[in-house]
């Protein structure tokens, strides 16, 4: 697997398997005198960790991180800050089943990445827990964020890349009830209380089934401005589609009005600009998402993601085994029911390291 790396100057590359010793990251081009200690990652790991609800796998990973390199204690400014070094970052796996998977080994799960795997790699596939197609992976992605986050934070002052939960099934959120101060009190990462509350009689019934069920996920990044991206090929939408689409079971992603564009006439999609403080302008509408020309307009950028149902199921499916015979196949262990609320902070991560990665390569355009 010979693609494990994104970004251009803030470089990530992952490691790890879901029932290897540990998963990590390294983040090269950080630049030097950020402040950063474990708990500023902790606390985005803390958010995606299994285990929080019945509504999530019930996979216990405690999800700690420790930070291997790239700071260090400055004693003149009394905290511990980046060197401008790779960042190494290890997240030990303390609660990997293998058994679990043993019934499947030689059947391909419909709907995931077990057969093309196999397929690829001349039969060679890491049948627990799905080795690195797993979203285990998507751990060490959120802690490259976390390290983003502060990036931007250091560049741009105040910006917030937040995320939320809009759909689940063909149950959406009322938006006019949007408060994202609801979402740490549910655990959906849900802003509309009223849809949360509907949301957990729904997925229950759906969980006890043994079933599961897809959703959309929205994300937003606030105090960006105008002027990251870089046309025509590294376009700040294209990049951000791109990351989005590299999290696992990501099936769909748009960006502002998104495929409702389609729908929309010219002066209902044109966003329209006043006159507004400081010489900026002032926009009356956002249906482009914050990104015109592949380069942020200063708007919030505003990015959706749809993820697919869940494919290990415990419905029996139809399949066919490594020998290529009929068989049926129902997996059991522990699967998140939604992938789609774990998948939040996942797609806050990838958007912060885009950003981050689009800031400094601004920077190093335009100093
Ligand atoms: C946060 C998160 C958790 C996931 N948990 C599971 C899971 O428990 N079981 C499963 O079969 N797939 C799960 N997935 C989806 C698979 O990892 C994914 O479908 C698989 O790797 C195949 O890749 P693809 O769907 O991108 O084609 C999860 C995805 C995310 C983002």
């Amino acid at each position: 697997m010979s693609h494990n790396t994104f970004g251009h100057l803030f470089r990530v590359t992952t490691f790890g398997e879901s029932h290897g010793p540990a998963m990590g990251c390294v983040v090269d081009g950080c630049p030097p005198g950020i402040p950063l200690v474990e708990a500023d990652i902790q606390r985005d790991l803390d958010r995606r960790r299994p285990g929080q609800s019945k509504f999530v796998s019930q996979r216990r990973e405690p999800d700690t991180v420790k930070i291997l390199s790239g700071v260090f204690q400055d004693e003149r400014m009394k905290k511990q800050v980046t060197t401008g070094s790779p960042i190494a970052l290890l997240i030990e796996n303390v609660d990997a089943r293998g058994k679990d998977y043993a019934e499947i080994r030689d059947k391909f799960r419909p709907g995931h990445a077990d057969y093309t795997y196999w397929a690829k790699y001349d039969g060679i596939r890491d049948y627990r827990g799905g080795g690195r197609q797993s979203a285990r992976e998507t751990a060490a992605r959120v802690a490259a964020g976390a390290i983003a986050r502060k990036v931007l934070d250091t560049l741009y002052r105040r910006v917030a890349v937040r995320g939320a939960l809009v759909q689940i099934g063909n149950r959406a959120i009322d938006r006019k009830r949007w408060d994202w101060k609801e979402i740490p009190r549910n655990p959906f990462f849900c802003p509309d209380a009223k849809m949360a509350a509907e949301w957990a009689v729904y997925l229950d019934a759906i969980r006890k089934r043994g079933s599961s069920i897809g959703a959309i996920v929205e994300v937003v990044a606030e105090g960006i401005p105008a002027g990251l991206g870089a046309p025509v090929y590294g376009k700040l939408d294209a990049d951000i589609a791109a990351a989005m689409m590299s999290i696992n079971a990501v099936k769909g992603v748009e960006i502002g009005a998104g495929m409702r564009a389609a729908e929309l006439s010219g002066e209902e999609n044109a966003d329209e600009m006043r006159k507004g403080a400081r010489g900026r302008p002032r926009f009356l509408s956002n249906q482009a998402g914050g990104i015109l020309g592949g380069i942020s307009s200063g708007q919030p950028i505003v990015v959706r993601f749809a993820v697919k149902p869940t494919s290990s199921i415990l419905t029996p499916r139809r399949t066919i085994d490594v020998k290529g015979n009929n068989t049926t196949i129902s997996t059991k262990g522990r699967h998140d029911p939604c992938v789609g609320i774990r998948a939040v902070p996942v797609g806050e991560a990838m958007l912060a390291c885009v950003l981050a990665d689009h800031a400094l390569r601004h920077r190093a355009q335009m100093g």
